[in-house]
C-alpha cells in the first residue's frame, strides 16, 4: 500500500482526502500542528474508515520531525494542505503567511529530494487569476498580481514548483487550483471548521440558519452578473478530494521533472442569491440576510474551465450545488 504524508490532512480539505485516498488503496501518513483544526478530527476519520489513521501532531517544517516519519514509513509522495487561509488575517499579518505557506513548502521540497520521494500534490487557487477578462478561466490563462498576501503565496509556491522541478530535482508536481471548496463528508462526521466569525459565504450561510449569526450581509447586489450578486463556482470537497487521488495516479505516469497545473470546478457558476436560494430550497430552513455594501476587493465573477481536468486526469465532479448545500447544513447541525 503506498504511503502518501498529508499535510495539513486534519483540516477542512485534507481530512475528506483521507478518507478518499483509503477508499483507493493508498495509507495516509498525517502531519498536522491542529493550529486550524481539532484533533477529534482522527476520531471522526476513524469512524468512516474503519481504522486509525497514522498522525504526527507538529509542524510540516519541523525538518526533525519529518526525518522521523520518514524512518518509520517508506512515503511514496506528499499532498500538501498545510498553509495559512484567512484571506483577511494575511492583509494585518504577511510575513505569518509568508513564513508559514512558503517556509512549509521549502522544508517539504527538500525534505523530497533528500529522500527521493517523487510525487508532489499542492493546493494552489483560482485566487492567481485575479479577476479574469475572458470566462470561464482556463489554465493558460494569466495568473494576475495578487490581491492580498495569502494569495501570493499560493502564485509565488507555483514559481517555486516550476523552478524546482526544472532544477532536475527528480520530482514531479501537480498544482490543483481549487475553485470554492464547499459541502462536507455526507456522513456528517468530518467537515469545515470555521474558527470565530466565517469569512467564507456557505459557513456564514449555515451559521445563520443555524442561529449562531443573526444575518448574513451579502456583498452586493448590482455587479453586472445574473442577479447583480457575485458569481464564483462552488465545488464539492469530496469531489475536491477525489481530483486528489486521481492528480497521484496520473503522476505515477509521468516521467520525472514532471509539473501541471489544473483547474478543479463544477465549471459552473453560481450567484450569491442563487447559493442562498438553494440552500432554503434544498433543506427547508430560511436564511436571514441583507444587501449590503461590496466587499473591497472582491472578484465579481469567476468560473472554471474544466477541459483539461475532465479530459487528462479523467476527473468529474459527482455532487450537484444542492449536494454541497444538504451536507454543508448537516454538518454544521452536528456542531
Ligand atoms: P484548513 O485550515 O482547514 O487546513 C489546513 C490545515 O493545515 C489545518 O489543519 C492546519 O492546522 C494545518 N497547518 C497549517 N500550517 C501548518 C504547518 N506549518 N504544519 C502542519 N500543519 C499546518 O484549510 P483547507 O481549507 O483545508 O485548505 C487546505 C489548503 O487548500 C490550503 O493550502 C489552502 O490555502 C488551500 N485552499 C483552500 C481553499 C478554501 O477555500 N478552503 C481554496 C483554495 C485553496
Ligand atoms: C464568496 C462570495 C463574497 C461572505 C476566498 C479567498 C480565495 C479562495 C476562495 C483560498 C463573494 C460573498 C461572502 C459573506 C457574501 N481561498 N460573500 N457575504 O471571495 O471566492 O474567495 O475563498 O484560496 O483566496 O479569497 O470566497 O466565500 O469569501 O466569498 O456576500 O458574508 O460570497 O462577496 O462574492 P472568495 P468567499
Amino acid at each position: 500500500m503506498k504511503k502518501i504524508l498529508i499535510t495539513g490532512g486534519a483540516g477542512y480539505i485534507g481530512s475528506h482526502t483521507a478518507v478518499e485516498l483509503v477508499k483507493s488503496g493508498f495509507e495516509p501518513i498525517i502531519i498536522d500542528d491542529l493550529s486550524n483544526s481539532d484533533v477529534k478530527v482522527l476520531d471522526r476519520l476513524e469512524e468512516i474508515i474503519g481504522k486509525r489513521l497514522t498522525f504526527y501532531k507538529g509542524d510540516c517544517s519541523d525538518r526533525n520531525l519529518l526525518e522521523q516519519i520518514a524512518e518509520e514509513h517508506e512515503l511514496a509522495g506528499v499532498i500538501h494542505f498545510a498553509a495559512f487561509k484567512a484571506v483577511g488575517e494575511s492583509t494585518m499579518q504577511p510575513l505569518k503567511y509568508y513564513q508559514n505557506n512558503l517556509g512549509s513548502l521549502l522544508t517539504i521540497l527538500d525534505f523530497m529530494k533528500a529522500k527521493q520521494i517523487k510525487d508532489l500534490v499542492f493546493s494552489s487557487s483560482c485566487t492567481v487569476y485575479g479577476q479574469p477578462d475572458v470566462l470561464p478561466v482556463t489554465e493558460a490563462t494569466p495568473r494576475q498580481d495578487a490581491e492580498s498576501p495569502y494569495g501570493n503565496t499560493k502564485k509565488i509556491c507555483e514559481d517555486i514548483l516550476m523552478d524546482f522541478v526544472k532544477s532536475q530535482a527528480g520530482i514531479r508536481v501537480i498544482s490543483l487550483r481549487y475553485f470554492n471548496p464547499v459541502g462536507a463528508h455526507p456522513s456528517a462526521k468530518i467537515g469545515e471548521l470555521p474558527k470565530g466569525t466565517p469569512a467564507n459565504l456557505v459557513p456564514f450561510v449555515t451559521q445563520t440558519a443555524a442561529g449562531i449569526r443573526e444575518k448574513l450581509t451579502v456583498f452586493g447586489d448590482d455587479y453586472d452578473t445574473a442577479d447583480g450578486s457575485c458569481v464564483r463556482d462552488f465545488i464539492h470537497v469530496m469531489d475536491l478530494a477525489d481530483a486528489h487521488v486521481k492528480a497521484l495516479a496520473y503522476l505515477g505516469e509521468q516521467q520525472d521533472y514532471f509539473y501541471d497545473v489544473f483547474n478543479v470546478g463544477t465549471g459552473n457558476g453560481n450567484t450569491v442569491l442563487e447559493v442562498i436560494r438553494t440552500f432554503e430550497n434544498v433543506n427547508g430552513v430560511k436564511v436571514n440576510f441583507e444587501i449590503g455594501p461590496k466587499r473591497a476587493g472582491d472578484i465579481v465573477k469567476i468560473w472554471a474551465d474544466t477541459a483539461k481536468i475532465n479530459s487528462i486526469l479523467n476527473w468529474h465532479p459527482s455532487y450537484s450545488l444542492e449536494d454541497s448545500l444538504r451536507d454543508s447544513w448537516n454538518w454544521q447541525k452536528t456542531l
